[in-house]
């Protein structure tokens, strides 16, 4: 969704940056090893890590998430794997295997020969005893590409799941390497000017809420023009990517793979693809975790409110362990919370009559920059997704903005705020077809956004609202979220106008008696996928268990805790649910430097644990 969350590095000097923040991170980790197991696991995984994140740096044209030279290298393209009627598995990035799969475009007319191409990514089990499978992962969106999360995070995924597990995910249709693409321009440079085009957030200033709203619709006319041209009468691509066909997808991978059942870990969007799936195909759910849970009824209505309710539960955290942590780790703190409060609205007020200029340098290519009220505010939340991670760098943002001084913030706002480049498919709509013509290689993203964009609005459906109707939805949202509300009731406008409609569109009832319970995870605050969704959610799975989390940030991934990972574990390993109300303490405290080697250190599988829940916290977030 439109919130666009920390992403990575992209250019040269963002990449310093980040290395000499990961440095400090490592500097800040240095393990006091007590056993010899963990030095042993933290070189092997340490040297892993590293070149893994230098290697691919260090490189002139590679940034951490595009690896199109890596894989040039190696002579494997996406773009010359051929899609097959069965999974026919091939190496891929190393030790990986990738297919890609072809499936009907349309399954409720399957006389429509065009096709869908799925790309499909296998991290294979590392242990073959007692085997049991793979596990499926969705990292959320819509949009997000499930290729590059396990690419980057299967190991990881597979530490928490056991590693008697492979790991596969896929592209789903409209994302990343599988086809039908989605792009609502015909070229990168259209869609790039159009992005950059800075929108004030909806409180900003009186009428920012008319131009924000203006700007939705013309890039929602500019999709249906693209996805579905007034002179077509053949339904265009776009009317085929919804969750019920992605859910339709999953099961057809999953029998493909050998699966009688399925075994899934989604988070965000994947708990609404995981609870689609369990209601449309409740005797395939072998095991199922949604974790982060999408209100199911709300989203497929598009027009979401209760969604908001934690997101000032999660500000107040962060003037609680500001306060708790001190001057030393929190460059923003006061004597009380309440002062911290304080603080940060004054700083908001006088930089909406007082934009912050930072005068151009040759890292942003000469010009002079502006830090604004909408920048601080989008920022802010965007922190909120991940508040071990970001919460401090946001305190230092915002001292060095009180002096003047806005170098600091752009630094993390170059860090987190999605750069069009890598986030967009660059290629117009490929039209379904023939699926083993050749597609242009695409630069590997972790999020495709006008994929998720017609996923999402496939899924909600038009959003016809009139601008003043549209104003009283965000009244109704602000009132729930004073510090992010009016950022946050930007994503319903994403489909304002939108006339591409869904042909098949799965509207619930979003209930069943799955043949396995289904494993619901919530953080006790979430600032878009609240504790409460789990609990209406789960309402509809007969035996169904939450497990809460006494953490603040989105998915459990962003509260590191070693509790959760072994219920998690022990849930796909032997089917055991928690005992209802059970509640995991995450191992890391905001503000408190992450200390990897201190918890643990009970035994190597905790350790190992840890650097997993470590990087995956630290991994980018997909909106919700
Ligand atoms: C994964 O396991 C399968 C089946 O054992 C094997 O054929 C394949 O080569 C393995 N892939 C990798 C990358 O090791
Ligand atoms: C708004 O869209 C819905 C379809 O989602 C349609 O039923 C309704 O008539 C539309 N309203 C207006 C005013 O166009
Ligand atoms: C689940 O099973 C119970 C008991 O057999 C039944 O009453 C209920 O209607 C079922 N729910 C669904 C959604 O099929
Ligand atoms: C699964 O059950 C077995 C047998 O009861 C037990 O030894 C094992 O520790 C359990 N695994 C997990 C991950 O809970
Ligand atoms: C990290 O944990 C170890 C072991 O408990 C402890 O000795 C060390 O002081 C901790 N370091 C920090 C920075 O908290």
């Amino acid at each position: 969704m439109d919130e666009k969350p920390p992403t990575s590095p992209n250019n040269e000097q963002q990449r310093q940056q980040y290395r000499s923040r990961i440095r400090k991170l490592k500097m800040r980790l240095l393990p006091i090893v007590q056993h010899v197991c963990k030095i042993v696991i933290a070189a092997v995984l340490a040297l892993w890590l590293w070149s893994w994140l230098y290697d691919e740096n260090s490189n002139k044209n590679r940034t951490w998430m595009r690896d199109g030279e890596e894989v040039a290298k190696s002579g494997w393209r996406w773009s010359d794997v051929g899609a097959t009627r069965e999974v026919e598995w091939q190496p891929c990035y190393e030790k990986y295997d990738c297919a890609k799969l072809e499936l009907p475009l349309d399954y409720l007319d399957l006389t429509d020969k065009r096709r869908a191409a799925i790309a499909m990514i296998r991290f294979n089990a590392t242990e073959r005893t007692d085997y049991k499978g793979p596990v499926f992962i969705n990292p959320g969106g819509p949009g997000g590409s499930g290729i590059w999360f396990v690419k980057h995070l299967g190991p990881y995924y597979q530490s928490v799941v056991g590693k008697n597990h492979d790991i596969i995910s896929f592209d789903p249709r409209g994302v990343g390497a599988s086809s039908p693409r989605i792009s609502c321009w015909d070229n990168m440079q259209d869609s790039k000017i159009w992005k950059f085009k800075d929108v004030d957030v909806l409180d900003a200033h009186p009428g920012s809420l008319y131009d924000a709203y203006a700007h939705a619709a013309a890039s929602s006319q500019q999709c249906a023009y693209t996805l579905q041209p007034p002179t077509k009468s053949d339904l265009g691509v776009g009317s085929f990517v919804s969750t019920a066909s992605v859910a339709r997808d999953m099961l057809e991978i999953m029998t493909k793979v050998g699966e009688e059942k399925l075994k899934y870990w989604g988070f965000s969007y994947g708990t609404y693809l995981g609870a689609t799936f369990a209601a449309m195909f409740p005797d395939k759910v072998g095991r199922m975790v949604n974790d982060g849970n999408v209100d199911v009824v709300e989203y497929s209505a598009g027009r979401g409110i209760h969604f908001i309710q934690d997101a000032d539960t999660i500000m107040a955290a962060f003037y609680h362990f500001c306060h708790a942590a001190g001057q030393e780790l929190c460059a923003f703190h006061l004597d009380s919370e309440k002062d911290i409060e304080t603080r940060l609205e004054k700083l908001l007020e006088n930089i909406r009559k007082n934009p912050v200029v930072v005068p151009g340098s040759s890292s942003s290519s000469g010009r002079p920059q502006i830090v604004s009220y909408s920048k601080v505010k989008r920022m802010i939340g965007s922190t909120l997704y991940r508040p071990l991670v970001m919460f401090p760098a946001l305190a230092d943002a915002l001292a060095a903005l009180e002096k003047g001084d806005g170098s600091v913030f752009l630094d993390l706002a170059t860090q987190n705020f999605d750069d069009p480049l890598i986030c967009e498919s660059r290629y117009g709509v490929q039209e379904g077809g023939d699926p083993t013509d050749p597609t242009p290689e695409m630069p590997e993203a972790e999020v495709s956004e006008d994929g998720g964009t017609t996923i999402l609005c496939s899924d909600g459906g038009w959003m016809n609202d009139t601008v003043d109707e549209f104003g009283a939805y965000v009244d109704e949202v602000m009132i729930r979220s004073k510090s992010v509300g009016a950022i946050m009731a930007e994503m319903r406008l994403e489909c304002v106008h939108w006339s591409v409609q869904a042909k098949w569109k799965f509207d619930g009832p979003f209930d069943g008696n799955t043949s396995h319970p289904i494993l619901f995870i919530a953080n006790i605050a979430d600032n878009v996928t609240p504790l409460r969704s789990a609990r209406v959610n789960a309402k509809g799975f007969p035996e169904s268990v939450i497990l809460v989390q006494n953490g603040y940030g989105h998915t459990s991934l962003s509260a590191p805790s070693k509790c959760t990972a072994k219920t998690i574990r022990a849930y796909f390993q032997n089917g055991t649910l928690p005992a209802p109300n059970t509640v995991c303490e995450p191992d890391l405290t905001p503000f408190e430097p992450y200390n990897v080697t201190s918890s643990m250190a009970e035994s190597c599988d905790d350790h190992q644990l840890d650097v997993a829940l470590f990087e995956l916290m630290k991994a980018p977030v997909i909106g919700a």
